[in-house]
This record gives C-alpha cells, sequence and structure tokens, in this order.
C-alpha cells in the first residue's frame, strides 16, 4: 500500500487524506472544482499552522505531511492508486456515480473503500464489477484524532479485502473494529438517534440548547453535548443518516426531527457553514 487516493476534500476527506500523509502514505485528494480543492488545501495549512503554533508540529513536520499531498480536480489520477477512500456527500446515486467511474479508472487490484456514515455497502459496490475488493472504512470525526475505524464487509466483501483494511487501519494508529453491514452500522445506529431527540427536545421547548448539551454532558458524563456534536458532524450528514435509518428500517422511532430538516433546508449545517444550533462566526 503505498498510493491513496481520497474522494472530497471536505470535513472528513482532509482529515482522512491528513491522517494517512503523516504516515508516510502518497495521497492526493479529489474534489470537484478549483475552488473548493484551493479551499481545502488552504484549510489542511491552516490546520497545521496552528498545530506549530502550538508546539505541537514542527516546520520539519509540516513539510513532510504537506510533501505527501495532492490537490486535484482530476480523478485520472486514480489509476495507479492502491487504495481509493470516498468521503464525498452522503448520497448513495452520487456514491455510486463515482464509484462506477473509479472501477473504469483504477486498477483491477485497487482496493475501493467507502467512509459513508450509514449506506449500505453492498448497495455502493453494487455500481462496480470488483464487490469483493469493496469495503466501508468508517473514520470518526476529527479522523486526525479519533481512534476508532469501523471496518465494514458489503456481502461480497472478501477475506483478503477485510484483512488489507484492518491492517491499514492499525499501521495509521486506528482502532480498527470489523462490524457487519446494517444500517448506521454500530456507532451511528446509537449516537445519530440521540443527535435527533436532543433536536426534538429543542424544538418543543423542553429546554435551551445550552441547557440540553449541559445536561447531557453532566448527566450522562458526556465530554461533548449532543447538538455541539450534530454541530460537528454536520445537520446535512445527520440528517441523511437519519433518512437511511428510516427508510432502511421502516421504523417511525428513525423519523428525523423535524427541525433538523428545517436547518438544513436553511443552510444552518453546523461549523461547517458558521452556525447550526451555536454560532461559530465570531
Ligand atoms: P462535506 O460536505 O464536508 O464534504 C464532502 C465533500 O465531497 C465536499 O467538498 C464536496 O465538494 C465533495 N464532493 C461531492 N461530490 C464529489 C465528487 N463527485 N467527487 C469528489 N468530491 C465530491 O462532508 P463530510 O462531512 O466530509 O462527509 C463526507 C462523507 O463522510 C459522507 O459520506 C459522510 O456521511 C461521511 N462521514 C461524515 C462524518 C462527519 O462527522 N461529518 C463522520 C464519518 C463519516
Amino acid at each position: 500500500m503505498k498510493k491513496i487516493v481520497v474522494i472530497g476534500g471536505g470535513t472528513m476527506g482532509l482529515d482522512i487524506a491528513q491522517t494517512f500523509a503523516k504516515k508516510g502514505y502518497d495521497v492526493v485528494v479529489r474534489d470537484i472544482n478549483d475552488a473548493i480543492i484551493q479551499a481545502s488545501e488552504a484549510r489542511l495549512n491552516k490546520g497545521l499552522d496552528k498545530l506549530v503554533s502550538k508546539g505541537k508540529l514542527d516546520e520539519a513536520g509540516k513539510k513532510a505531511i504537506t510533501d505527501k499531498m495532492t490537490f486535484t480536480t482530476d480523478l485520472n489520477l486514480a489509476a495507479d492508486a492502491d487504495l481509493v477512500v470516498e468521503a464525498a456527500i452522503e448520497n448513495l446515486d452520487i456514491k455510486k456515480s463515482i464509484f462506477a467511474e473509479l472501477d473504469k479508472i483504477c486498477k483491477p487490484e485497487t482496493i475501493l473503500a467507502s467512509n459513508t456514515s450509514s449506506i449500505s455497502i453492498t448497495a455502493i459496490a453494487a455500481a462496480t464489477q470488483r464487490p469483493d475488493k469493496f469495503i466501508g472504512m468508517h473514520f470518526f470525526n476529527p479522523a486526525t484524532v479519533m481512534k476508532l475505524v469501523e471496518v465494514i464487509r458489503g456481502a461480497h466483501t472478501s477475506d483478503e479485502t477485510c484483512k488489507t483494511i484492518t491492517e491499514l487501519a492499525v499501521a495509521i494508529g486506528k482502532e480498527p473494529v470489523e462490524v457487519n453491514e446494517a444500517p448506521g452500522f454500530v456507532v451511528n445506529k446509537i449516537l445519530i438517534p440521540m443527535i435527533n431527540e436532543a433536536c426534538d427536545l429543542l424544538y418543543t421547548g423542553v429546554a435551551s440548547a445550552e441547557g440540553i448539551d449541559t445536561a447531557m454532558k453532566l448527566g450522562a458524563n458526556h465530554p461533548m453535548g449532543p447538538l455541539a456534536l450534530g454541530d460537528l458532524v454536520g445537520l446535512d450528514v445527520c440528517l441523511a443518516i437519519m433518512d437511511t435509518l428510516y427508510h432502511e428500517t421502516g421504523d417511525p422511532k428513525y423519523r428525523a426531527s423535524l427541525l433538523m430538516r428545517k436547518m438544513v433546508r436553511a443552510g444552518k449545517l453546523g461549523r461547517k457553514t458558521g452556525i447550526g444550533f451555536f454560532d461559530y462566526r465570531k
């Protein structure tokens, strides 16, 4: 495993790419247009500069990471990749079209992985001719820090693919947990409905946003309140996961909060847009 292509330079893609680059892999980050890819590279530099200013990284360490990373809009750079990790938006049709294209471009041995939070690995893999080399590699936010990687087998994922990705997760300092395919896998099946409940509590006026988060931090010993966590994950991502849980199970307990949908429609997605349940613009 030498060259890794990450599709999507957003919240997750950039951090996943940085995590691989820090461990010495050659990483290509691909996004859809020049403005987005330049913004992604600028975010990387800003984040690394912050670490340097805090003394957590030196200039040589920064250079070692940036030298390993290429930012592009050209998907053809995936032709000789050993692994592609897709972190584009949480939408089955978009993911399928990305992988159908990658399947044609990549060499036959390339492993294709999705960082999807909730969508069926088998369903995405069906867009390719290599479902045995298709797998879920699910990082957590922020991917540079969070230890867990859920390794998700689709119906046709081979043992060899699963072993390679599990070993890779260990090699980059993560703790892999093998998970069978199910909507939301393990963490998001539990976590996102909790954020959704917090959203409903706010909508029905049971407590203020600060009150709900303080209650969960002090009462459940969570390091972060559910609404601040929703803002960190991105409310569009939370909504997409709730919709997947609801549609896949048919269970009304997974109905997305009306407030969550309203906020997504208003573009109040959390930290990435500067405002969600809390205001990050100051
Ligand atoms: P984001 O909205 O921050 O970034 C998505 C990026 O993908 C954007 O830069 C967008 O321009 C790009 N993109 C869209 N279509 C593309 C294409 N065809 N080719 C290349 N790039 C494309 O979203 P985020 O939060 O990074 O989520 C990405 C994926 O990771 C989703 O599947 C999400 O469910 C999953 N995920 C998100 C987590 C979170 O906490 N936000 C945690 C773990 C997984």
